[in-house]
């Protein structure tokens, strides 16, 4: 699972649910397994507080404990459940806070901060032998194999980084009384990363070491693992190869401590992942095979043994062994044999060999066997680091990781805890250097308000133990290169005389009767940083000497063992020089290891051993609180609780928050210190949670940072989107612009085409507008160019809304459309044309009985049109054939008059000749005669014979006198009658009788013959009533309204 999986497959939402999980579940459980951050710790400055916390967790088996960004870890000596690739997995992309704490936590962060801020790091592990600290290293290393983007080509960088543990741990650690699994060297690891953070290269230093463990091993200890592994675990061919026994009893150098069998180490199965890690970092056959010589040929020194010959001189006891080393060496056994028991002296002009005592004989090989092992071991590192060497070195970032043996006190100490001690010191002086003084420093420098934090500062330890010409160093190679006598003891004189006054330094002599009880005499006590200790000056000499008598030297080069040769090679310093003692070469690989670390930016991991006895679930407050003391815990704490635990130039810090605040995204103009100002009051951080320096922002607490940077995780996945949206947009943008560029050109073109058509259309319109002009002007003129469209546009033009509007019916005729001049005689002969055709229409539409009756209204039209006044009223209604039913006569008259035949009878209103009384009548027209008819008599017959025509008025009255031809008196004289259907019973009449001017339309008075001889008149006026009287003329006076007027 790597970095970027994890963040996919964990929401956003879901990481929020289990922070508040964890850190509630923290909360409540701070009773029983503490706080997992000293820095949260009220009394903090209070070691009891500090280790009654310590000590609660690791009872709870919780081992590991921040103080801010450093990591405290007790060794649980048991396994735990908190290794697992699962458990690493909740580990990756998480703050410091989140979680319980875990050394998986700091590799973590450390990755990520190297990842965001491309810089170098290194984790220094440091603590007691035993304390953890190898451990904490592979397991830190386990975890970026695992957790780290992987390709094949990473995989197999990955797999030597991580196998280059077992052999190193096979040729460099031991089984000592406080840890089975001791570093006997200190190493310093480059883990090598790309950009991508994959780790793509290592590279490993080695510091000091431990050689004199492979002639001697204190009681309960062994030598280096590789030689049990190899004698328990070598093939038998393998074995028989090398002239070895498969029983480590057998060989002196695996047995003085008495010990050569552990129960927590299995050597057979060691040796199988030895063998196995070797092919993987690239060792070839005959590199495993001159390797195990080499290491066989130690087993077979360590067995030559040496007495007493005659004179006293050193011969060798035994020939079997040192055939084989001759064997395995490639160098002759007599010469092999001469060096062991001889040496080289230099006198005046030329070389001279002498014998060796026995004990000077010991010593000569032990000598040699502690060189050979020892470059051999130095080759061995060369050989690991060609197979992790990254091939491409362009941009890359690397984490260290320093497993460096932690500070020693053993009950006699001697020139190697002195050389680890001293290095513990320059360790705590970096360490004061990059994190208490840099701090206050910086503080200072910043302008930050700060309480300075009282520390000790080992500078002067150091200064005594490095000083030029005065400190130990320099007084014990003065000692070893001084010709003359020089002895451990005169070394110590040297020490009382040179730096006797220092405070950190006491001997027997100089000591206080108190204190001199607890010193030997051969004993300097130097108070450590951390403590005192007491170091047995003997051996000093020689350990720092480590003289190889040079014949020694000469003989190996003549090895043909490949490795041995290139371990000894023929350009060592020339005789006349002499090669740095040990404690220069080790003061100077520790300043170059300085030097690496002071460009990286640190993280610690304190590393604390719980008991001496292995024993898991035991806490040793004695020995816990002494080395909480000497690592610095307190100190470390005082200044985290003090300062602040995060500061970053404002350039970097606002570069990586300036998203968060709208004011400073996406570029802010101003001074970064300004754009920091206000992007830090957008997110709201409390005055007291951070301080403005001169060029970086303090923020106080982590957990300030880590909301920052959540809030900013949550942003990046935002603007990503925006960022994708606002370049799809662009795209998208782009599209529409080249779109719509061409919609506009389509559009123009479009356009032009139609501006084009319509000033066409326009010009063919003014064409037909002035032809119009034209044509109107000259309309009246003979048809000629000029009109004649026009013409024929008003010619049709009439005819066409003359055709929309013909009148409908004769009786409209004339609606008729009145015509433009040029159609007047067209519209005319139309109009008659069309009023013919109406006129037919309607013609041929009429039914005999109405052609009947219209014939009647013709007749009554001539006689009357014009004439009466009241005829044009009549038109409308229709005429009936009677308006008398036969059976509405009284029978007996009709009988009288049916043989006349019947044509039409109506009701009048007969006025009496005599008095001009009104009596109502009935007159019937038959085919002869005019019947008057009183029910059932008859009145007055008057044959058409005897007809002389009817009077009528020519105003609106409807009487009419009927004139008859009287010559006899006894006959009755003409009538008086008034009848309403006045029109239609004279039309009938005058159909019947068919006589020319049988009406009469007269105008004022009739005369009419009421007997012959006696006369009547009937006068009409008009009048604005309808009277009839008789007047005192004795005229009947018949007054009408003027039809006109009604
Ligand atoms: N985290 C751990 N979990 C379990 N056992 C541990 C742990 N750390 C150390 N140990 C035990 O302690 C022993 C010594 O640890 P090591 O790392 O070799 O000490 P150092 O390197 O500090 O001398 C280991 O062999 C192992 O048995
Ligand atoms: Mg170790």
């Amino acid at each position: 699972m790597t970095h970027v999986a994890l963040e996919v497959k964990e929401s956003l939402e879901e990481r929020c649910d289990r922070i508040l999980r964890n850190m509630e579940a923290s909360l409540t459980a701070r009773d029983r397994v503490g706080i997992q951050d000293f820095v949260l710790l009220d009394a903090y400055t209070s070691e009891t507080a500090f280790l009654d916390n310590l000590r609660k967790r690791f009872h709870e088996n919780l081992i590991y404990t921040y103080i801010g960004t450093l990591l405290v870890s007790v060794n649980p000596y048991k396994e735990l459940d908190i290794y697992s690739e699962k458990q690493m997995d909740t580990y990756v992309g998480v703050n410091f806070f989140e979680l319980p704490p875990h050394i998986h936590a700091l590799a973590d962060n450390v990755f990520r901060t190297m990842m965001s801020e491309f810089g170098d790091h290194f984790i220094l592990i440091s603590g007691e032998s035993g304390a953890g600290k190898t451990e904490a290293s592979k397991k830190i290393l386990h975890f970026y194999a695992v957790s780290c983007p992987s390709t094949k080509i990473l995989d197999n960088v990955r797999d030597r980084l991580l196998v280059s543990n077992p052999v190193l741990e096979a040729f460099g650690n031991a089984q000592t009384l406080k840890n089975d699994n001791s570093s006997r060297f200190g190493k310093y690891m480059d883990i090598q990363f790309d950009h991508q953070g994959g780790a793509v290269g290592g590279h490993i230093l080695s510091y000091l070491l431990e050689k004199s463990r492979v002639v001697h091993q204190n009681h309960g200890e062994r030598n280096f693992h590789i030689f049990y592994q190899l004698v328990e675990g070598g093939e038998e061919d393998l074995l028989r190869w090398l002239g070895l026994e498969r029983n480590c009893q057998h060989y002196n150098y695996l047995v003085q401590g008495n010990c050569a069998k552990v129960s927590s180490i299995n050597d057979k199965s060691d040796w199988k992942t030895v063998r196995k890690a070797l092919s993987v970092v690239d060792f070839g056959e005959s590199d495993t095979e001159y390797l195990f010589g080499i290491i066989a040929s130690v087993l077979h020194l360590g067995n030559i043994e040496f007495e007493a010959d005659a004179r006293g001189y050193a011969s060798l006891r035994n020939g079997q062994e040192m055939h084989w080393l001759s064997e395995l060496l490639g160098i002759p056994a007599e010469v092999l044999q001469h060096v062991l028991t001889h040496r080289k002296i230099e006198a005046k002009t030329e070389e001279v060999s002498s014998p060796l005592s026995v004990d000077h004989a010991v010593y000569a090989r032990d000598a040699l066997a502690k060189a050979v092992y020892g470059r051999t071991f130095n080759w061995l590192v060369g050989k690991i680091n060609q197979s992790l060497a990254n091939a491409d070195s362009s941009r890359m970032n690397v984490i260290g990781l320093l497993d460096i043996y932690g500070f020693e006190v053993f009950n006699i100490n001697s020139f190697e805890q002195f050389c680890i001690n001293y290095c513990n010191e320059k360790l705590q002086q970096l360490f004061i250097q990059l994190t208490l003084k840099s701090e206050q420093e910086e503080y200072e420098a910043e302008g930050i308000e700060w309480e300075p934090v009282p520390y000790f500062n080992n500078k002067i330890i150091c200064d005594l133990v490095e000083e030029k010409h005065r400190g130990i160093i320099s007084l014990l190679d003065e000692e070893c290169l001084r010709p003359g006598e020089a002895t451990d003891l005169t070394l110590l004189e040297k020490m009382e005389e040179t730096i006797g006054g220092h405070p950190h330094f006491v001997t027997h002599k100089l000591a206080d009767q108190k204190t001199r009880k607890t010193l030997q005499r051969g004993d300097f006590r130097l108070l450590h940083y951390a403590g005192e200790v007491t170091y047995c000056v003997v051996g000093f000499l020689d350990k720092n000497n480590d003289l190889l008598y040079r014949n020694g030297k000469e003989v190996m080069q003549q090895s043909k063992n490949a490795i041995i040769q290139h371990c000894f090679p023929p350009s060592e310093p020339d005789r006349k020089k002499r090669p740095e003692t040990v404690v220069t070469q080790f003061k100077s690989s520790l300043a170059g290891l300085t030097q690496i670390l002071g460009t990286k930016e640190p993280w610690y991991v304190r590393c604390v051993k719980p008991n001496e006895a292995k024993e898991p679930g035991r806490f040793d407050d004695v020995l816990v609180r002494h080395q909480v003391k000497y690592l610095g815990l307190m100190e470390h704490l005082r200044v985290r609780r003090a300062g602040f635990a995060y500061r970053r130039k404002y350039e970097i810090f606002l570069q990586r928050y300036k998203p968060l605040c709208p004011d400073t995204w996406p570029n802010w103009k101003g001074a970064a210190a300004e754009g920091v100002r206000i992007l830090v009051e957008h997110l709201g951080y409390k005055a007291d949670e951070y301080e403005m320096g001169r060029t970086k922002i303090f923020i106080r607490h982590p957990r300030t940072l880590f909301a920052t940077e959540d809030a900013f995780q949550v942003c990046k996945h935002k603007l990503a989107t925006r960022l994708q949206a606002k370049y799809k947009g662009y795209r998208v943008k782009g599209d529409y612009q080249k779109q719509k560029g061409a919609a506009t050109k389509i559009e123009n073109c479009w356009r032009g085409l139609m501006a084009r058509k319509e000033r066409e259309k326009r010009e063919w319109a003014l064409g037909i507008i002035k032809r119009f002009i034209k044509g109107f002007m000259a309309r009246s003129e003979p048809t000629g160019a000029d009109n004649r469209e026009y013409l024929a546009y008003v010619r049709q033009n009439y005819l066409t809304r003359l055709k929309q509007n013909l009148p409908q019916t004769l009786v409209r005729s004339d609606s008729w459309l009145s015509p433009p001049p040029i159609m007047k005689e067209a519209s005319r002969l139309l109009k008659r044309l069309f009023l013919r055709h109406l006129a037919r229409k309607y013609v041929r539409g009429i039914s005999e009985e109405r052609k009947a009756q219209l014939l009647l209204k013709v007749r009554t039209s001539c006689m009357f049109k014009g004439k009466k006044e009241n005829y044009p009223l009549s038109v409308r209604s229709p005429f009936l054939d009677t308006r008398i039913d036969i059976q509405d006569m009284n029978m007996k008259a009709l009988q009288m008059i049916q043989h006349e035949n019947v044509k039409y009878g109506v009701p009048v209103v007969k006025y009496d000749r005599n008095g001009f009384r009104p009596r109502p009548r009935q007159l019937v027209f038959t085919r002869d005669a005019a019947h008057l008819l009183d029910e059932a008599k008859i009145k007055q017959t008057i044959r058409y014979g005897s007809l002389k025509g009817v009077s009528v008025s020519d105003l609106s009255d409807n009487f009419l006198i009927v004139h008859v031809t009287c010559g006899d008196i006894k006959r009755k004289g003409d009538l008086v009658l008034q009848c309403d259907f006045l029109f239609e019973a004279l039309t009938k009449l005058s159909a019947i009788v068919d006589k020319r001017d049988l009406i009469r339309v007269v105008r004022g008075s009739v005369r009419f013959d009421i007997q012959p001889g006696r006369e009547g008149f009937v006068d009409f006026r008009s009048g604005h009533e309808a009277l009839v009287y008789r007047a005192k003329n004795g005229h009947l006076t018949v007054e009408s309204t003027s039809t006109e007027s009604r």
